[in-house]
């Protein structure tokens, strides 16, 4: 899958160069706090919900500018989310990105106001006018984000992440868990791209059944990368779901059925996309990718 790499790392070095922009380091006394956000955001990570609209965003000829910078904006919302999960309150988790966790290379304080700083600095981005020059689209798409990001879906979703040892969930609210914790903001990267585009609304709900599916099949294959998979290759500590007592899929149905699963998931995505002909490709190729990654 050349092609589906060398988009990839075609994107990650765009938004390297987005986020280096939209990050100034101040030179005032609480430049620390730009610092670890930058730590953080420019640390490497795979990209995957920026290529995923930047991908949906070229579908309907929208600004190359203005889509990074909603790209850009949406890797700075993930690495919040990451800083956090990794907390010793949260995941305990002191690796990331084949890096010392934020909170290890800094302090407590630090990585949890630069997570508030990437979570707000994100909306602040996509409100700006160079994002869209329609601000109906813009203020759509931070009421999406919002939605995506918030109690209804990706903080809902670590509530009962957090949750899980305690409420004896079933493999339905596992799936609701997991929609909501990964699914919701990789929602948001392939809806994006409609909203800017105002896509027709078909071909919109085209592309929130490909994320709903490609989401999932991708916190499955997270999990199952927990446990099959190795720190080298994934940069962050594995085998610690058992440890904490997650609801996952593979604590669900074991690990070759999770993988089955994934697989399916990400075959019915590829399924939905004959629309686009072979302007999907890409998006074909990611499904793909989502499950046989390594990290
Ligand atoms: C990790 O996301 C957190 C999950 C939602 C499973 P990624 O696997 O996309 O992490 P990076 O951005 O590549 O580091
Ligand atoms: C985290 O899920 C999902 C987020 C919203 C950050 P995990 O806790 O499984 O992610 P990793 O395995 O630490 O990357
Ligand atoms: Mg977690
Ligand atoms: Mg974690
Ligand atoms: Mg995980």
């Amino acid at each position: 899958m050349t092609r589906l790499s060398d988009a990839m790392k075609e994107t990650a070095a765009l938004v390297d160069a987005e986020l280096d922009k939209l990050l100034l380091e101040p030179k005032t006394p609480e430049s620390r706090l730009v610092e670890a956000m930058r730590y953080s955001c420019l640390s490497g990570g795979k990209r995957l919900r920026p290529f995923l609209l930047l991908t949906s965003a070229d579908l309907f000829n929208v600004t190359k500018s203005g889509a990074l910078r909603v790209a850009a904006a949406l890797e700075m919302l993930h690495c919040y989310s990451l800083i956090h999960d990794d907390l010793p309150c949260m995941d305990n988790d002191d690796m990331r990105r084949g890096r010392p966790s934020c909170h290890i290379q800094f302090d407590e304080t630090t990585a949890v106001l630069a997570g508030d700083a990437l979570l707000t600095r994100a909306f602040d981005v996509i409100a700006a006018e160079p994002s869209h020059s329609d601000p109906n689209v813009r203020c759509q798409l931070v009421l999406e984000l919002a939605r995506a990001a918030g109690y209804t879906g990706m903080i809902g979703g670590q509530m009962l992440d957090m949750m899980a040892a305690d409420l004896n969930m079933d493999l339905v609210e596992v799936t609701r868990l997991q929609q909501m914790k990964t699914g919701r903001l990789i929602g948001f990267a392939c809806e994006a791209g409609a909203i800017m585009g105002k896509a027709p609304y078909n071909e919109r709900q085209i592309l929130k059944a490909y994320a709903r599916d490609i989401g999932l099949a991708f916190q499955i294959v997270d999990d199952l990368l927990d446990v099959e998979g190795s720190t080298e290759e994934m940069g962050k500590r594995v085998r610690k779901d058992v440890d904490a007592d997650k609801a996952t899929f593979v604590s669900f149905v074991g690990l070759e059925e999770a993988r089955k699963q994934a697989e399916t998931l990400a075959k019915q995505a590829i399924s939905y996309l004959d629309i686009f002909d072979e302007r999907a490709d890409l998006l074909r190729d990611l499904a793909m990718f989502i499950v046989e990654r390594r990290s």
